[in-house]
C-alpha cells in the first residue's frame, strides 16, 4: 500500500486522525525503529512521525528520497540529524509548548504539597507512623509565589497561582506583561527575599546554569520552598540540599536533575533523596495524556500545513515561511535549493519561457539553505518542473496542482 504517513512509537492517535482528515494514508507501527529497518518502512513515505527513541541520521535520510518531513511528537529534536535534514530539504517540525499547562498544574500541586508538607505526612502513614500535626503546615492563600521565567509556563502557574488567593512577583530577563496583579521584580535578589515559595521556569542556557546556588539561597527567606520543573542545571543540588539540612530552605519539589536516567531500569541517585519535604519526581512534569494529545494534534497539524500549501512555520531546521492557502487556479511551486547568487533569476526565466505569469513570490534563506515559493498561472507545468529539477541548485522541488 501506498502511504503518506508513517507514525511510530505509540503516537497519540489524534496525529492519525488529523493526517487522515488531510486525506493522508497513515500506517502505524508501534516500536521505535533505526537503521536498516527505518529505511525500509521509508520506502515511498512522504512524512515520518516519532516520538524520542527512534534515530534518523544522515544516513536513513540519504536512503529516504521520497521523505519531505518528520514530525517530532515530542519537545527534542536531537534524535533527527538536523543538518542533514535541511541539506536535503527535509522539514522537521516538533511541539515545544504542548506540554506547559500539565507542568503548571504539577508546579500548583506542589506549592501546596510544600506548604502542607504532604509527602511526609503521607510517608509516614505509610510506614505505620499517625502523626497529626497542625505545626508547620499553611494554606497558600495570602503567601507570594516567586517566578523565576514568565515565559509559558510561568506566565500559567501566575494565573493559576493568583486562582488560589496567592500574590504573585515575578522575574525575567525580557520585559513580560504582568498577568492578573502579578508584580515584576527588578532582580532576582528582590524575589528571592520576598517569596514564600519560588519556582522555575527558565530555559537550560550558559546564564542559568547554578542560577540557584549558595548565595540565592542565602537570600530566600526562612523556610521558603523552591521548585524547579525547569531543567537540571539551574539548581545547584549540593548547596540545596546543604541549605534544606541546615533548615535554612524549608523544602524542594524537583522534577528535572543535572544527569537522569537514559531508561526506566537505570538507577537514580540525588543529593536529595531521603531528606525530609523534598519532592521528587521522574520528569514527568509534561507527562501527560492531555499533553500528548496535544502534541499530537499541534505536530500533525504542521505536517498538514507543510503538505497543502509549504508552510514551515516553526521548523527547526530550515526557513521559515508562512504561506496562504494554495489558489487552485495557480499552481505552487515549492523549491529548496543551495543559498547562491542567480538562483532567482534562473527561475524566473524557466518560468517567463514557459509562458506562465508569477502571481506571489515568497523567500527565506537560513545558511546554506533558501526555500522559494512561486505561485503561477499552470501553463506548461511538466516542461516547467523538468526545467527547474535539472537546475544544478535544486536541493528539492514540490508542485502543488
Ligand atoms: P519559555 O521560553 O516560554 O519561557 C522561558 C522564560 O525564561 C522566558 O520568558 C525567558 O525570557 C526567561 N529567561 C531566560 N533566561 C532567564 C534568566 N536568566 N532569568 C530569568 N528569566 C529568564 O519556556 P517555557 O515553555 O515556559 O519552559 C520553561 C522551562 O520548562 C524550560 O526549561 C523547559 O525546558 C522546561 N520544561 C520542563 C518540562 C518538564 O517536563 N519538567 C516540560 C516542558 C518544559
Amino acid at each position: 500500500m501506498n502511504t503518506d504517513a508513517l507514525l511510530l512509537e505509540r503516537i497519540h492517535s489524534h496525529a492519525e486522525d488529523g493526517l487522515s482528515v488531510a486525506g493522508m494514508t497513515v500506517n502505524r507501527i508501534d516500536t521505535a525503529l533505526t537503521g536498516d529497518a527505518l529505511i525500509d518502512a521509508l520506502k515511498g513515505v512522504r512524512f515520518l512521525g516519532i516520538r524520542s527513541k527512534s534515530r534518523v541520521p544522515a544516513e536513513v535520510l540519504a536512503a529516504a528520497p521520497s521523505l519531505e518531513a518528520i514530525g517530532c511528537f515530542c519537545i527534542g529534536t536531537n534524535q533527527v540529524d538536523l543538518d542533514a535534514a535541511a541539506a536535503s530539504g527535509v522539514a522537521v517540525f516538533n511541539s515545544p509548548f504542548s506540554n506547559t499547562r500539565s507542568v503548571a498544574e504539577i508546579t500548583i500541586a506542589e506549592i501546596i504539597a510544600l506548604h502542607r508538607k504532604l509527602i511526609d505526612r503521607s510517608m509516614e502513614l505509610h510506614g505505620g507512623h499517625w502523626r497529626k500535626s497542625a505545626s508547620g503546615a499553611h494554606e497558600v492563600r495570602g503567601r507570594t509565589v516567586g517566578i523565576v521565567g514568565y515565559g509559558h509556563i510561568g506566565s500559567q502557574v501566575s494565573v493559576l497561582a493568583e486562582a488560589f488567593g496567592m500574590r504573585v512577583v515575578y522575574y525575567d530577563i525580557l520585559p513580560r506583561m504582568a498577568l492578573g496583579n502579578a508584580q515584576a521584580c527588578t532582580s532576582l535578589e528582590d524575589l528571592l527575599a520576598s517569596s514564600d515559595v519560588v519556582t522555575l521556569h527558565v530555559p537550560a542556557t550558559p546564564v542559568t546554569h547554578h542560577l540557584i546556588g549558595p548565595d540565592q539561597l542565602r537570600q530566600m527567606k526562612p523556610g521558603a520552598s523552591i521548585i524547579n520543573n525547569a531543567r537540571g542545571s539551574v539548581v545547584d543540588l549540593d548547596a540545596l540540599a546543604e541549605s534544606i539540612t541546615a533548615g535554612h530552605v524549608g523544602g524542594a519539589a524537583l522534577d528535572v536533575f543535572p544527569e537522569e536516567p537514559r531508561s526506566n531500569d537505570e538507577a537514580f541517585a540525588c543529593p536529595l533523596a531521603g531528606i525530609p519535604n523534598v519532592i521528587l519526581t521522574p520528569h514527568v512534569g509534561g507527562s501527560t495524556e492531555e499533553a500528548q494529545a496535544q502534541i499530537a494534534e499541534d505536530v500533525a497539524r504542521k505536517l498538514q500545513r507543510f503538505k497543502e500549501t509549504g508552510t514551515t512555520t516553526a521548523a527547526v531546521n530550515i526557513p521559515e515561511v508562512d504561506l496562504p492557502d494554495h489558489h487552485p487556479d495557480h499552481c505552487r511551486i515549492l523549491h529548496f535549493h543551495k543559498n547562491v547568487p542567480g538562483v532567482l533569476s534562473s527561475l524566473h526565466s524557466i518560468i517567463a519561457e514557459s509562458g506562465a505569469n508569477i502571481h506571489a513570490e515568497y523567500l527565506q534563506s537560513q545558511g546554506d539553505l533558501s526555500y522559494v515559493i512561486l505561485d503561477v498561472d499552470t501553463i506548461d507545468r511538466d516542461v516547467m518542473k523538468k526545467r527547474i529539477a535539472a537546475m544544478p541548485e535544486t536541493i528539492r522541488l514540490r508542485i502543488l496542482e
